[in-house]
């Protein structure tokens, strides 16, 4: 599947990030989990996560992250005609969570709908984004991706909890011309719900509803299966798109893949014949936040001066579904606050 920038281009023209307060770092796992700050490095580059105290939502992080996208846009962070929310954990079943977003930053009677394709839900929603600008259906999109994904998961299992963080980040979509620096695409996207089950929170929907048994509430994973099918799918992918893009991957100056393990990033860069040198990681800090991971690794790649203007980037991810998505940006003139 393609989107095809048929009335001009969306652009990258805002961007801010957001992190709850709560530092959990792996020794204070290690004190209450059977794991150790070495295995969880090890196996997968995490050293610390943020997560949300009680009480705190998805949405209260998606309104932190997109206040800043707004302020970093500048102009283009006025007149928002639509908000995208990628989350697998909204507030509530029913409704979306995005009008809400929307109504607390003050986007009066934009259009505001979630996006749910879990850790590819990030580029699933910029295609969507995308598609709105390019369909001349809205001029300036504001796409937050958010999770409270650490509420989806059983304290006691140390095989998901050190994985996992809360976050939120956020980009200003305008419309703009295709050779401008910022111009974001073409796109390739897919799934196969055969392997839902490797992903899987079992109960609350419609399908077996709110169950007695807490388990069957808690987001379950197997890892190594995960593992493989992350590290083939985000490398056909990004394969896949560079050859869409028409460049090769001696053109990639910086690889933004879903901050699931550094492993699979390594794994991937290798695939492709990337330099590691090329990967923009965060995840050390992080941990995987889901659909707020690639707007947050953006963040922390500005901050720091990893992502310079002009840069032309790869950005991948892969998620539960499965889902797996990749685009291409040439990198613009952007500023934006460090994460709290
Ligand atoms: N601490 C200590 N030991 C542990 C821990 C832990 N936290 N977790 C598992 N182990 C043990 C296992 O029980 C196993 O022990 P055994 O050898 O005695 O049986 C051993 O460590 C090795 O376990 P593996 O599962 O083989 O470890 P692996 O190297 O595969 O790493 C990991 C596990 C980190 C989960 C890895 O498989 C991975 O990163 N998978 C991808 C996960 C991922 O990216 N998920 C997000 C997808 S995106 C989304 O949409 C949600």
């Amino acid at each position: 599947m393609s989107t095809q920038n048929a009335r001009g281009a969306a652009v990258l023209a805002g961007l801010g990030g957001w992190l709850p307060p709560r530092v959990v770092d792996n020794d204070e796992l290690s004190r209450r989990l059977d794991t150790s700050d070495e295995w969880i490095r090890t196996r997968t580059g995490i050293a610390r996560r943020r997560v949300v105290d009680p009480g705190m939502s998805t949405t209260d992080m998606a309104v932190e992250a997109g206040r800043r996208a707004l302020d970093s846009a500048g102009e283009y962070g006025e007149d928002i005609d639509a908000l995208v929310l990628a989350t697998s954990t909204p507030d509530h079943p029913c409704p979306a969570s995005a009008p809400e977003v929307a109504s607390a930053l003050g986007l009066k009677e934009a259009a505001a709908f979630d996006v749910a394709a879990v850790c590819s839900g990030f580029v699933y929603a910029l295609a969507t984004a995308v598609g709105l600008i390019s369909g001349g259906v809205a001029g300036r999109v504001l796409l937050i991706g958010a999770d409270a994904f650490t509420t989806l998961l059983d304290p006691d299992d140390r095989t998901t909890v050190p994985i996992f963080g809360d976050g939120a980040g956020a980009v200003v979509l305008r419309e703009g011309s295709p050779d401008e620096l910022g111009a974001i695409g073409p796109f390739d996207l897919g799934s196969d719900g055969e392997l839902k089950d490797l992903l899987i929170v079992p109960a609350g929907g419609s399908r077996k509803k709110a169950s007695d048994d807490p388990r069957d509430h808690f987001f379950t994973m197997q890892g190594q299966a995960v593992f493989r099918h992350a590290t083939a799918k985000m490398a056909s992918s990004s394969r896949k798109v560079l050859e869409k893009a028409g460049w090769t991957t001696t053109d990639v100056d910086r690889f933004v893949g879903h901050q699931a393990n550094i492993r699979i990033l390594q794994a991937v860069a290798k695939n492709l014949g990337l330099p590691v040198d090329s990967l923009v990681v965060n995840l050390e800090h992080t941990g995987n936040t889901s659909a707020a991971s690639i707007p947050l690794a953006f963040v922390d790649g500005v901050v720091d001066g990893t992502l310079q203007e002009g840069d032309r980037v790869l950005v991948t991810a892969f998620g539960a579904g499965l889902t797996w998505g990749s685009t291409v940006l040439r990198w613009p003139a952007l500023r934006c606050a460090p994460l709290p």
